[in-house]
């Protein structure tokens, strides 16, 4: 048995050759702490403070923290908690959710530990998590408001940090936006910011049996979460030293510009979760986001039901990371030639078993009716035609190259406009130095702290495409880049600084991040010399 304190309670747990993680979340109860790649240790999610410093306890075995005090967001002085979550909120530091909890503790106990804190002190502190949605800049405006410190380049707080006063904001408004943007139905106040987002895995029912599905798809099912790791199959989460692979190659002909890309992960923080009770109806695996389109077909909902019924019992189902990132849709790698005029040919890469891309492919007519598409069958994970600007962003990437080319625009500095299916608008320009710029059009705001965050996350999401994400697979189609730090998704660090202008006007209201999420790509690959293949390699400069 372990003693602990959590949150001010002392309590005794089983030992078991837990982790603090399990402990906390499932002996203890404290769903605010949460799991998005155990036991890999490397999305922060899972942060807690013991005896005041942040621990990532996913990796921290409990037993080496018998005696301590552990706190969670559920034990923060209640004056902090409110002004951290506050902090975040009128930030729009906080969308999904999912990562915020965990980066809460470490700045808090950054504010505690360190009388000076500069923006670099606190890109640094993240450096231990990963957000997919907002692009950091509004977790460091957050921080800084509440740290007293200067923030971010281009932040324009909504009021002062005297944090504490909610601004003159409408929730309808926030959350019209979100699911403009997102797209799902989302909440962003101060609950979800302190961990309760409402995520499936945190509202399931005590006492259900935990079903684990390891990286090839075979659940472990055990009486708790503990059990059912120690009857998964171990296939760790991994980096390959296997390089990137092109699976497509551009056809032949006299082009302007050339562009191959790899699969590219989603990499949403929350793993594909749902919970079931027999006969009834699964929990929602997309909870509080989207995850850009990621979740929308996830099979997992259906497999916690059979689960359910197979044991007439209530049953979590969990995707390992490991899983996730195998059997989880990807971006379709493709491999293009366009024309200084438009035409071309665009290759786009589908996998057995994987969704019908035609929606990918009427989307690319709709935006680039000089191309031709192929769909080549080739072996590699899922791809899915519905994550975040599908095919359209691939289209206006290559008319835009195509054009910068022709026009002899080509480098650091030049303007790319794009505009989306959905009639939101953006200009984007990427200096020599990775700093971004963007002027964006959608219609009435709604809410422009939403709004800029969704923008700031597309920008990021933009850059990681563009620079360095992408995932390795071997000759037989395998995924191999198994852990959430291999997809190459840009740190605190490495993220330049972005300043985005809103254009609000009276017209009906639209998403604008996608724009922004496409343009940034293309005015990106044009900054960087429309290199032939992506990922390029970050700017040199772009790390601080
Ligand atoms: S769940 Fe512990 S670091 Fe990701
Ligand atoms: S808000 Fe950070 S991952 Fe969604």
């Amino acid at each position: 048995m372990i003693e602990l304190t959590v949150d001010g309670r002392a309590v005794v747990v089983h030992d078991e050759d837990a982790s603090l993680l399990d402990v906390v979340r499932e002996q203890v109860g404290c769903r605010s702490v949460k799991d998005g790649c155990s036991p890999q240790g490397q999305c922060g999610c899972c942060t807690v403070l013991v005896d005041g410093a942040p621990r990532v306890s996913c990796v921290t075995p409990a037993r080496r923290v018998h005696g301590r005090a552990i706190t969670t967001t559920e034990g923060l002085d209640p004056a902090v908690a409110a002004r951290w979550a506050a902090a975040f909120v009128d930030a729009g530091a906080s969308q999904c959710g999912f990562c915020t909890p965990g980066i809460v503790l470490r700045l808090a106990a950054l504010a505690d530990r360190r009388a000076v804190v500069d923006e670099a002190a606190i890109r640094t502190a993240l450096g231990a998590h990963l957000c997919r949605c907002t692009g950091w800049q509004s977790i460091v405006a957050a921080a800084a408001r509440v740290l007293g410190t200067a923030g971010p380049a281009g932040d324009e707080p909504v009021q002062d940090a005297a944090v504490g006063a909610a601004p003159d904001r409408d929730p309808l408004f926030v959350q019209w936006r979100a699911q403009l943007e997102g797209p799902a139905f989302q909440v962003s106040d101060a609950a979800v910011v302190l961990g309760a987002g409402g995520f499936a895995d945190d509202t399931a029912p005590v006492g259900a049996l935990v079903a684990l599905a390891d990286a090839d798809g075979a659940y472990a099912v055990g009486g708790d979460l503990p059990a059912a790791r120690r009857q998964s199959a171990k296939v760790q989460g991994r980096r390959s030293t296997l390089g990137l692979r092109h699976p497509l190659a551009v056809p032949d002909g006299d082009w302007a510009v050339r562009l191959a890309t790899t699969w590219v992960e989603p990499a949403y923080l929350e793993p594909d979760a749902s919970w079931c009770l027999p006969g009834g109806r699964a929990a929602s695996p997309l909870a509080n986001g989207g995850a850009f389109g990621g979740k929308r077909a996830s099979p997992v909902g259906d497999e916690a039901r059979r689960l359910a019924d197979e044991h007439d019992r209530a049953v979590r189902a969990l995707w390992s990371r490991e899983r996730v990132v195998r059997a989880g849709p990807k971006r379709p790698p493709v491999a293009a030639g366009v024309r200084a005029d438009g035409t071309g040919v665009l290759r786009v890469a589908t996998t057995p078993g994987a969704a019908d891309l035609q929606p990918w492919v009427a989307r690319v007519a709709e935006t680039a009716p000089g191309l031709e598409v192929e769909v080549v069958t080739v072996d590699g994970p899922p791809v899915a035609p519905w994550l975040r600007a599908t095919g359209w962003a691939e289209a206006a990437v290559l008319l835009a190259g195509a054009r910068c080319a022709a026009a002899g625009t080509v480098g650091p500095g030049t303007p790319v406009e794009v505009t989306s299916p959905a009639g939101g608008r953006a200009r984007v320009v990427v200096a020599a130095d990775g700093s971004v710029e963007a002027a964006v059009w959608a219609g009435e705001a709604l809410d422009p702290v939403t709004l800029r965050s969704y923008c700031f996350g597309a920008i990021h999401q933009a850059l990681g495409w563009v620079w360095s994400e992408g995932l390795s697979v071997d000759d037989a189609g395998v995924v191999q880049d198994l852990t959430i730090r291999s997809f190459g998704i840009l740190t605190a660090r490495e993220t330049p600084e972005m300043d985005v202008v809103l254009h609000s006007d009276d017209t009906w209201p639209v998403n604008g991040s996608d724009a922004v999420f496409a343009a940034t790509a293309a005015a990106a690959w044009v900054a960087g010399g429309l290199a032939p293949t992506w990922p390029t390699g970050r700017p040199e400069r772009t790390a601080r």
